[in-house]
């Protein structure tokens, strides 16, 4: 089996709230290989957006962290400033 382009294991997301910590995404976990499409569906608030941004690292600090993941993009760990983040631009051209 190759690399997948995009490998996610155990993704958490949580949000800080005047009634404490919100669990928004807990474990996700999906590889999307090169060629391939993944499409997220759900009812609203099961955490599609959330997956989203924090895969590309857009959550906004101030509302929300993500914890104890692994990502990884063409093979570099991306997560928590390792690698530069996922640009969509760059995923979109160059790698998907
Ligand atoms: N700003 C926030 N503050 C607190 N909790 C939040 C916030 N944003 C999202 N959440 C939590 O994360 C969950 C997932 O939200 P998300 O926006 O990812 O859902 P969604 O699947 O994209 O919904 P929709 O289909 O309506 O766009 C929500 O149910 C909520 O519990
Ligand atoms: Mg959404």
């Amino acid at each position: 089996m190759t690399q997948p382009v995009l490998f996610i294991r155990d993704l958490r997301a949580y949000f800080t709230t005047e009634r404490g910590i919100v669990e928004s995404i807990d474990g996700v976990t999906f590889d999307i290989h090169r060629g391939e499409t993944l499409a997220i569906v759900g009812d609203s608030g099961s955490g599609k957006s959330v997956t989203s941004l924090s895969i590309m690292e857009l959550l906004p600090r101030r509302l929300g962290r993500v914890a104890g993941c692994e990502i990884t993009f063409t093979g570099r760990d991306t997560l928590f400033g390792r690698n530069p983040p996922i640009c969509g631009r760059c995923a979109a051209t160059r790698w998907l």
